[in-house]
């Protein structure tokens, strides 16, 4: 069995009730219960965290022997050279994921420290661009 993990930064706890417009009206705990329903031949774990340090810990944590790393360190992509160095500094693939299309919003959003050591990037589809990561590593 595949084993995967979700790693959601800052606000994401706020899934459902934060700018609905942008985010849709989901929460992520609904969301997950859908996905984990639908990939029921995955170990799929979740963290979130709204400080940098933990995000940071739970990278390397799991960064040695899991099999790939769903990550959404939302704001902290675009200002974090730490979460950055992390993902370089593990084994596990690291899929970068956005739910908006952070290319068509504000400049400093076009950015990501995580990108040049990523699997991949997906994002802009809401949550399906979690569900399109788990699949690219099945
Ligand atoms: C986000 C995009 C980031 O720019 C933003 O700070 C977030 C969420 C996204 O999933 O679209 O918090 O990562």
């Amino acid at each position: 069995m595949k084993k995967l993990i979700i790693i959601n930064g800052p606000n994401l706890n706020l899934l459902g009730k934060r700018e609905p417009n942008v985010y849709g009206n989901l929460s992520f705990t609904e969301f997950l219960d859908t996905i984990k329903n639908k990939y029921s031949n995955v170990s799929l774990e979740y963290f979130q965290s709204n400080v940098e340090g933990e995000l940071i810990s739970k990278i390397q944590d799991v960064g040695f022997d899991y099999d790939g790393i769903i990550l959404n360190a939302a704001a902290y992509t675009h200002t974090s050279v730490g979460i950055g160095d992390a993902v370089k500094a593990i084994q596990t693939p690291v899929v970068e994921v956005h739910i908006s299309n952070t290319f068509g919003r504000e400049e400093f959003r076009h950015h990501s420290f995580i990108s040049p050591n990523a699997k991949g990037v997906i994002l802009g589809f809401g949550l399906q661009s979690y569900e399109l990561a788990i699949q690219s590593f099945l």
